[in-house]
């Protein structure tokens, strides 16, 4: 049994007086799933100190050490604040700065050799999915990162997939788009290692909301969510966490 997980990804959003009411707000131990929240990494420490029930997690991370790259953050230094979990290849990474899957598979070795847990996503554009060629996109992401991690590694976080026309539109992928995606990415990984994938936590992102997360989180392979928009109200992201029950 895959205990669900749902992750908030504030993205470039919040500042000290939205987040410390959003911290006042929320609170874990009402969730019946694993919870994470995914800040900006200036606001990490406050997110530490102040989440209830709940486990903070950083957007990116470097793929190199600690030294001369000015303008990043490594592993070490997240682990050094104790944040746990780190959002590996989002599409929005992918996209507008360039980072190609075998940068995406480097952080995430990166991430598990240290000791994080990475939440790695893929998913296809518009244009993919309307030339079929969802699962094929989806199969490279994903071959780059288990060329690089073993899946029992993979396990210590968890997968997401996340269409990229899907975030941030309104457009949600519906359970049966999600849950076809889902049942691709676990057999893909079965084929690696068929106990690891049947424990992997596969998540779906992409205008996730109250108002569709039960339906989508009732998905056989459906593990959990990773929440943009929705996270940023405080009441929202608790409902969609309730509906993870
Ligand atoms: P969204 O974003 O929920 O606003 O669509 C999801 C994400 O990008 O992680």
């Amino acid at each position: 049994m895959r205990r669900k997980l749902i992750a908030a990804n504030w993205k470039m959003n919040g500042s000290r007086t939205a987040n410390a009411a959003w911290l006042a707000s929320f609170d874990g131990s009402r969730a019946p799933c694993d919870v994470v929240v995914c800040a900006p990494f200036v606001y990490l420490p406050q997110v530490l100190a102040g989440l209830r029930a709940a486990e903070a997690g950083a957007q990116n991370l470097s793929a190199e050490a600690p030294g001369a790259h000015t303008g990043e953050v490594a592993g070490e230094m997240l682990l050094d604040l104790g944040v746990r979990w780190v959002i590996v290849g989002h599409s929005e990474r992918r996209m507008l700065y360039g980072e190609s899957s075998q940068v995406v598979a480097a952080k995430a070795a990166r991430a598990l050799a240290l000791g994080l847990r990475p939440i790695v996503c893929v998913g296809e554009t518009l244009a993919e999915r309307e030339a079929g060629r969802t699962l094929e996109v989806i199969g490279a992401q994903l071959e780059a990162v288990l060329a690089r991690c073993a899946p029992a590694q993979l396990l210590a976080g968890a997968l997401a997939y996340e269409p990229v026309w899907a975030i941030g539109t309104g457009r949600t992928a519906s359970p049966v788009q999600a849950q076809e995606v889902h049942a691709a990415i676990r057999a893909q990984v079965a084929h690696a290692d068929a106990a690891a994938a049947s424990q992997l936590r596969l998540l779906y992102g992409g205008s996730m909301k109250p108002a569709n997360a039960a339906e989508l989180l009732a998905q056989p392979d459906v593990d959990g969510g990773l929440i943009g928009g929705a996270s940023l109200q405080a009441a929202e992201f608790a409902a969609i966490c309730g509906a993870a029950g």
